[in-house]
């Protein structure tokens, strides 16, 4: 039980209504801007959303640490190795930071891994897709980075305090990894005929996968509405999906890559980007798990939670003996 009083871990618990003249006080603050800390009177379906939202986020960066994580030994020289190394760590950290920051709202961090190993949290669709080739990496450090930093950057100025911090310190290391991202793409975009086959090849296969990482189109979000009045989200999916089309489709033509999308282009009248049709069945399924990677992904996951149980062991019990299963 946390602070608000409410059992997370029980699904039969009955969810008190909220008190009308609490719920417009809270709604006051955030209408002022004020930040909602761990401590403070919240809605019950504020809390409920937070801790769907920051535990996906959580999942998504130790998801995403996988698919680059396996180019570390490939990675062409030794700066590049170096470069992975550092970002993949960094990845690993966000989730740590993303994980304390939704176990502020009430649910523990052992909760929150097994609802991810057991199929019930969903993570971001991206991180199911496979890293055929070095080109990928160099999509996902640059592509897939710049759609999480216009996303999180939203966040940042949202309502909950805690989440809020966490993403400031997120982006400041989103942004340093963009730039390596770039400059991978760009080495590869500059590079030999068969470099950039191998770059326009990933700029083919990851540019769906990049459409749907913002979400839903705003007419089917089913969260949106409240989480934007309620100041969780600063921007609809298509309003994020938009603001990352206009910044970074011009930064891939100038270097002669294209999208494999005819229809892709910027209304002059609205400002806003069309493209052709982008699947939104293929969303679906892999978010629900039937993506060309979620039972590997999620098997590398499992794996390391047994790996890794006798040191949760000694550190939550350090008066007992534990069992080093590889000694
Ligand atoms: N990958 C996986 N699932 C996604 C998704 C994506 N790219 N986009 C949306 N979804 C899921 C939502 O989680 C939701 O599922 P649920 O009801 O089972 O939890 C469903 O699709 C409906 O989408 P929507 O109502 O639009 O969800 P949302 O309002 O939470 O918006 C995000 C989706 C991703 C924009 C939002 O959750 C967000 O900003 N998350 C934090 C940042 C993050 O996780 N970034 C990804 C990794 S860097």
């Amino acid at each position: 039980m946390y602070g608000g009083g409410y059992v997370f871990s029980d699904p039969e618990h009955q969810i008190p209504p909220d008190d009308p003249e609490k719920l417009a006080e809270f709604e006051a603050r955030i209408d002022r801007g004020e930040k909602i800390e761990p401590q403070d009177w919240m809605p019950y379906e504020y809390r409920r959303q937070l801790i769907r939202l920051i535990e996906q986020h959580a999942h998504s960066e130790i998801m995403g640490a996988l698919p680059e994580g396996a180019w570390i030994t490939r990675a062409p020289g030794f700066k590049r190795k170096l470069a992975l190394i550092a970002k993949v760590q960094d990845e690993v950290g966000h989730a740590q930071l993303l994980y304390s920051a939704a176990e502020t709202l009430g649910k523990s961090r052992a909760d929150m891994v097994n609802d991810l190993l057991s199929g019930k949290s969903k993570y971001s669709n991206v991180f199911n897709y496979p890293a055929k080739t070095w080109a990928d990496v160099a999509v996902i450090g640059f592509l897939i980075d710049a759609a999480a930093i216009v996303n999180q950057v939203a966040n940042s100025k949202g309502s909950y305090g805690p989440y809020c911090r966490a993403l400031e310190r997120i982006c400041y290391e989103e942004s340093f990894h963009l730039k390596q991202g770039y400059d991978a793409f760009v080495a590869l975009a500059t590079g030999t005929k068969s470099q950039r086959a191998m770059l326009q090849d990933a700029v083919n296969r990851w540019y769906r996968p990049i459409i749907h990482f913002f979400g839903p189109p705003d007419q089917e979000s089913k969260h949106s509405k409240q989480l934007m009045r309620w100041k969780v989200k600063m921007a609809s999916n298509d309003d994020m999906r938009n603001q990352f089309l206009d910044s970074y489709v011009p930064k891939v033509l100038e270097l002669d890559i294209t999208f494999p999308d005819p229809e892709l282009r910027k209304d002059p009248q609205t400002g806003r980007w069309q493209f052709g049709d982008p699947d939104w069945a293929e969303f679906y399924r892999v978010i629900n798990g039937d993506g060309p990677c979620n039972a590997e992904r999620l098997a590398v996951r499992r794996l390391a939670e047994a790996q890794g149980r006798w040191i949760r062991q000694a550190i939550m019990n350090p008066q007992q003996s534990v069992t080093i299963p590889f000694a």
